[in-house]
C-alpha cells in the first residue's frame, strides 16, 4: 500500500452514474480534494457519464453545488474549482446501448498510455451490460480498471453472475471492488493497532477475550435512496459488506507481507471460518428491525414506509443484529455481535474487545468490569482502553478508568484527514488493489450472508419495529442479555 504518490500517468476516469448521489455527493468532492492538493496527475481528465441530456454548464452548476455542500469552508476557493471543472466533461448515454459506447470513444480519444477507470456508480444490474460495451468498444484495454460499487448483486448467484462476467472482459487484478469502509483511516489504523503493536496480540483470543461487538449506526435514514434502499435492505446494504470487514480485519491472522494477497488470504479465511446461521439458528441468532416514526435531533421523523421511493407496506429491514461465531483456533466460543441500523439514537461506529475479567479476584467485591478496548470510527477517531484502578482516599475500592487516544488530536499538525473516497480513488489510478475486495472475498460473505436471507423468509415476520431515535428494538438488546451481555452503546 502506498503513502502518498507520485503518478507517473495520466489518468482519465470515467463515472458511470455521473448525476447520482454517490458522484454528486462523494467521488467529485473526493476528486476536488485530490485536485486541490496536487495529487492527482496533472492532466487527468474526468468525464461524467449519466443519462439526462444536459449542457457542460449545467452538469458542472450541479457538481458545484454539491461540492460546496460537502467541502468546508475554508477548502473550497473558487479559483480552485474553476482549475477542478476545467477537467470535467459530460456526456449523455445509455450505458445499456452498445452504440453510445461509439460516441464515448470519439469523445474520449484516449490514448493507450494513459491509465483509464471506469468508475461504475450506478446499480449493479448494469455492471455487466456496461464491461460488455466497453470491451466492443475497445475501452477495456489493459491499461483499463474497472471499479464496482458494493453491494455486488443480491445474492451469491447473482454475484457470481456478475464476477464471471467482468472476468470475461478485465482480469482480476483490474478489478477494484470498492467497500469505502476499508479506505476510512481509522478502520486501517485497525490494522496498524495490531500489526504494529506488541501490546494487543498476545490478548486477541479467545483466552482473554469475551466478545466482540461491531456496531455502525446512523441517524440518517433512507434520503433520497428509497428506490434502492427498499430491495436492498440493512443486510445487503451494511451486513454483507462493511460489517463483515470490520470482523475480518479484526479477527484475521497476522497477513505474511503488507499486499493486497496477503491481506486478503487472510480476511477470506475468516469469512469461510464464519458458522453459518440458518434454521432455527435465524430464529435465535438475528434479529430484524424497521424504523418507525419518531424523533432525531429533536426533530419529528417519519416512519420507514412514508420515505420517498418505499413502498408503503415494506417489510425491507432498516436494523440488523447478529451474534456471528468464527469456528477457528483463536475465537472458539468468541460471538462477534454485528448491529447496524439507520435512524438510530446517535451516529457512532465502533468496534469493542470486551476481555474476559482477571482470573482471581484479589481486589473489590469481585463486580467490577473487565477491561474493554474501544475503537471508535465515527463520529471521533478515538481509542480508548478501559482498565480498572483504584479510586482515590481510604481502602481499596476499583473504578473503570479510560485511556483516551483521540486520533484526530494526535495527528493535527497532518492537516486534513483524507475522504475514503480520496484515498481508495489513488490506490485506483495506482493499482494497489490491497483495500478493494477480492471476487472470493465478495463470493464467501454471500455466502454466509444468503441462508439467514433465505431463514428470514422462510420463518416469515414483519421486521421489528423500533421507534426512529431508539437504540433498535427490543429484541437486539435481548441478544445480548440472554448471554448476560449488554450493548455498549
Ligand atoms: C453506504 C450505505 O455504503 O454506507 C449507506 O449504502 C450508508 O446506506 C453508508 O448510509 C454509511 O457510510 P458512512 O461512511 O457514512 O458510515
Amino acid at each position: 500500500m502506498s503513502n502518498s504518490p507520485a503518478f507517473p500517468r495520466s489518468c482519465d476516469i470515467l463515472v458511470f452514474g455521473g448525476s447520482g448521489d454517490l458522484a454528486l455527493h462523494k467521488l467529485l468532492p473526493a476528486l476536488y480534494h485530490l485536485h486541490r492538493e496536487q495529487r492527482l496527475p496533472a492532466d487527468t481528465r474526468i468525464f461524467a457519464l449519466a443519462r439526462s441530456t444536459r449542457a457542460l454548464d449545467d452538469y458542472l452548476a450541479l457538481a458545484e453545488r454539491h461540492c460546496r455542500a460537502q467541502v468546508s469552508r475554508d477548502d473550497f476557493t473558487l479559483a480552485d474549482w474553476q482549475s477542478f471543472a476545467a477537467r470535467i466533461d459530460y456526456l449523455a448515454m445509455d450505458a445499456a446501448q452498445s452504440a453510445d459506447f461509439g460516441r464515448l470513444r470519439e469523445r474520449l480519444k484516449h490514448s493507450e498510455t494513459r491509465v483509464l477507470v471506469h468508475y461504475l456508480a450506478t446499480a449493479p444490474n448494469l455492471f455487466t451490460p456496461i464491461a460488455q460495451n466497453l470491451k466492443l468498444a475497445g475501452l477495456a484495454g489493459p491499461e483499463a480498471r474497472i471499479v464496482l460499487e458494493k453491494p455486488l448483486g443480491h445474492s451469491l448467484e447473482s454475484a457470481r453472475a456478475i464476477n464471471l462476467a467482468i472476468g470475461q472482459v478485465f482480469d482480476e487484478s483490474r478489478v477494484f471492488r470498492i467497500d469505502h469502509y476499508l479506505g476510512k483511516e481509522t478502520v486501517q489504523n485497525l490494522m496498524a493497532l495490531r500489526f504494529a503493536n506488541t501490546l494487543f496480540e498476545p490478548l486477541w483470543r479467545s483466552a482473554y477475550v469475551d466478545h466482540v461487538q461491531i456496531s455502525v449506526n446512523e441517524t440518517l435514514g433512507v434520503e433520497n435512496r428509497g428506490a434502492y434502499y427498499d430491495h436492498a435492505g440493512a443486510m445487503r446494504d451494511m451486513v454483507q459488506n462493511h460489517l463483515l470487514q470490520l470482523l475480518c480485519l479484526v479477527a484475521m491472522e497476522v497477513p505474511v507481507h503488507f499486499d493486497a494477497e496477503s491481506v486478503r488470504n487472510e480476511k477470506l479465511k475468516i469469512l469461510q471460518a464464519l458458522r453459518p446461521i440458518g434454521g432455527q439458528d435465524v430464529q435465535d441468532k438475528t434479529v430484524r428491525g424497521q424504523y418507525s416514526a419518531g424523533h432525531i435531533g429533536g426533530q419529528e421523523v417519519p416512519a420507514y414506509w412514508f420515505e420517498k421511493q418505499v413502498d408503503n407496506d415494506s417489510d425491507t429491514e432498516t436494523f440488523v443484529a447478529v451474534r456471528a461465531d468464527i469456528d477457528n483456533w483463536r475465537w472458539a466460543g468468541v460471538p462477534f455481535y454485528l448491529r447496524t441500523g439507520k435512524r438510530m439514537a446517535k451516529k457512532c461506529s465502533e468496534i469493542v474487545i470486551q476481555f474476559k475479567p482477571v482470573p482471581h479476584n484479589l481486589i473489590g467485591d469481585g463486580s467490577g468490569p473487565a477491561n474493554r478496548l474501544w475503537i471508535r470510527l465515527q463520529p471521533e477517531e478515538r481509542i480508548s482502553l478501559q482498565l480498572m484502578a483504584k479510586m482515590p482516599g481510604k481502602g481499596m475500592q476499583l473504578e473503570a478508568v479510560e485511556l483516551d487516544l483521540n486520533l484526530a488530536q494526535a495527528f493535527s499538525k497532518n492537516k486534513r484527514r483524507w475522504d475514503a473516497y480520496e484515498r481508495l480513488l489513488l490506490d485506483v489510478i495506482e493499482g494497489d488493489s490491497t483495500l478493494f475486495m477480492r471476487r472470493d472475498e465478495v463470493e464467501a460473505a454471500w455466502r454466509w450472508v444468503d441462508p439467514i436471507l433465505a431463514g428470514w423468509r422462510e420463518h416469515y415476520q414483519r421486521p421489528r419495529p423500533y421507534p426512529a431515535g431508539s437504540n433498535g428494538p427490543e429484541q437486539a438488546q435481548s441478544l445480548l442479555e440472554l448471554a448476560g451481555r449488554e450493548w455498549y452503546s
